[in-house]
């Protein structure tokens, strides 16, 4: 069956079963990987991507369910790896085995979008579905605090966006 959307800036139309779970169409059918799957439960937040701007859960969304939004990935959050959150978590050296990252970026990115200087508890609140095991909470705080100074201004970028998309966005 027919769906379309537009994902990361671009038309696009699948021919998939309608209950098949936005994730697999990214990974499986589209080729973009860098959402990666966790639980398929939406209890971890690795799938995470931004349909309409709303960080989702992507393995628990039917694509049926989003024909006609704009769905974003790790892949479409910038052109070069220069969002201010890719280029914070470079900085501040965020992953661990990176993993949950892509996932963890999305929803960063979403956070920052609608509060562009959270406080500590509005970065725990809009991160806590977000899980990673290697336990590098911490660190994913400190470059969301590091990604709105950037957007503010009031921090420079240290490292170069080819990089952070190499390391981020794959
Ligand atoms: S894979 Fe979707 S929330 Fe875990
Ligand atoms: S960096 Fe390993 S799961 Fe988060």
């Amino acid at each position: 069956m027919p769906f379309e959307f537009v994902l990361n800036g671009r038309p696009t139309r699948v021919d998939v079963p309608a209950n098949m779970p936005l994730l697999w169409v990214i990974r499986d059918v589209l080729n973009l990987r860098g959402t990666k799957y966790g639980c398929g439960m939406a209890l971890c937040g690795a799938c995470t991507v931004h349909i309409d701007g709303e960080a989702t859960r992507s393995c628990v969304t039917d694509v049926s369910s989003v024909v006609g939004k704009k769905i974003t990935t790790i892949e479409g959050l910038s052109s070069d790896g220069s969002h201010p959150a890719q280029l914070a978590w470079q900085e501040v050296d965020v992953p661990q085995c990176g993993y949950c990252q892509a996932g963890q970026i999305m929803s960063a990115a979403a956070l920052l979008a609608k509060t562009p200087r959270p406080t500590n508890a509005q970065i725990d609140e809009a991160m806590e579905g977000n899980l990673c095991r290697c336990g590098t909470y911490l660190r994913i705080r400190e470059a969301i605090h590091r990604a709105a100074a950037m957007s503010a201004g009031k921090a420079k970028p240290a490292a170069a966006p080819a990089t952070s998309q190499n390391r981020l966005g794959a």
